[in-house]
């Protein structure tokens, strides 16, 4: 493929829905009308507001060479283009990564009503997420080095869009995700029938506080893109290289918070000694890597934020208590509950 790895990514505006090919052809001038033969096949997506995600293959017209190339479709609503869109406008600034790889993006499309967005289609297996916290850790300081490095150096007629991508904003933080507190009334259920889990909604509500404390300090540090999204279908390892792909999640988020939603999500998939050995090797390798300028108490005081943010979701609400009780699993998940509640 004749992309450099992150190529600046072009955006052109359309104002109909329009071919695969026109939108090829104005991404890539100089295929000019040569003929293009191309067969699709849809991917899986996950995230509600994406229509589709396709892999596309064809021949280059120019050098004869394949080319293969991912398309992902994300609705909008009320005009507003996606967060994952405005990301790749500015992806230019992650350009010589050593530690995760990006396909490259060969451009966006807008128009009124979704996001249109090309990239370089990428092979290898998804790798294990607790096998790999040393590399992720690494990544993810180095994502937010360059980050932080771009958005300190912004002049000031970009601020509103990265105003509009802060974590911080009300449409975010509202999200139920974030919002552990609306699951207890499930807990306060679940201990009327099984006494093993008595009291302890009352013990979760200790969280408040801490999380309103962790929340304005967070606020107040340093800035940089998060990805926020470490699942295994968003990672692909080739020949020990990592590559990150789906930037849905991404917000501006602050130094740690990437480091907080991996290991939220390993705590919610996996059993304790697995999550505790993977957090262990993950913070001895980012403490490690994060560069002196950051303070390392702050930028793990918001990894314990995003953490706890992610974990108490996901462990408290009526989907996850539902699925341990069908898998009898219930002893783990009270001693999840325990490792939360030793953290207040
Ligand atoms: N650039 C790519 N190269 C290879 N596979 C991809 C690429 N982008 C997406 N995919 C595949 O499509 C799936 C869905 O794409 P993704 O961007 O993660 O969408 P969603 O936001 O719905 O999770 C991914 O899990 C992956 O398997
Ligand atoms: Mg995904």
């Amino acid at each position: 493929m004749d992309l450099h790895p992150l190529q600046g990514c072009r955006t052109l505006y359309r104002w109909q829905h329009g071919h695969l090919e026109d939108h090829l052809r104005a991404l890539l001038p100089h295929w000019g009308d040569k003929p293009l033969t191309i067969t699709s096949q849809d991917l899986n997506a996950n995230a509600s507001f994406v229509n589709y995600v396709r892999h596309h293959r064809l021949l280059d017209p120019c050098t004869g060479e394949p080319f293969e190339l991912v398309e992902k479709s994300i609705r909008k609503l009320g005009l507003i283009g996606s967060q994952e869109a405005r990301f790749h406008r500015i992806q230019d600034m992650l350009r010589g990564s050593e530690h995760f790889h990006y396909p490259a993006c060969l451009g966006v499309i807008e128009t009124p009503w979704e996001s249109l967005i090309f990239t370089e289609f990428v092979r290898g297996k998804p790798p294990r997420m607790q096998a790999i916290a040393g590399q992720l850790a690494l990544g993810i300081a180095e994502l937010e080095e360059r980050s932080h490095r771009y958005l300190s150096n912004q002049p000031w007629h970009k601020a509103a869009l990265f105003w509009s991508m802060d974590f911080f904003r009300p449409w975010f933080l509202l999200r139920p995700r974030f919002n552990y507190a609306r699951c207890l009334p499930e807990l306060q259920r679940l201990a009327a029938s099984d006494e093993r889990f008595a009291g302890l909604a009352d013990s979760f509500k200790g969280f408040e506080p801490l999380l309103t404390r962790l929340k304005s300090a967070a606020w107040q540090s340093p800035r940089c893109i998060s990805h926020m999204d470490y699942l295994r279908k968003n990672l692909f390892i080739d020949k020990g290289q990592l590559q990150l792909i789906d930037w849905s999640e991404v917000k501006v988020g602050r130094v740690g918070f990437d480091g907080g939603a991996y290991l939220g999500s390993l705590f919610r998939r996996k059993d304790m000694p697995a999550f505790l050995t993977a957090r262990t090797q993950f913070l001895e390798a980012y403490q490690a890597a994060l560069p002196a300028h950051f303070d390392g108490v702050e930028a793990l005081r918001n990894l314990d934020y995003m953490f706890l943010l992610t974990a108490l979701f996901h462990c408290l609400r009526p989907e996850t208590i539902s699925e341990y009780q069908e898998k009898q699993r219930m002893p783990l998940l009270r001693q999840k509950y325990d490792y939360l509640l030793g953290l207040l």
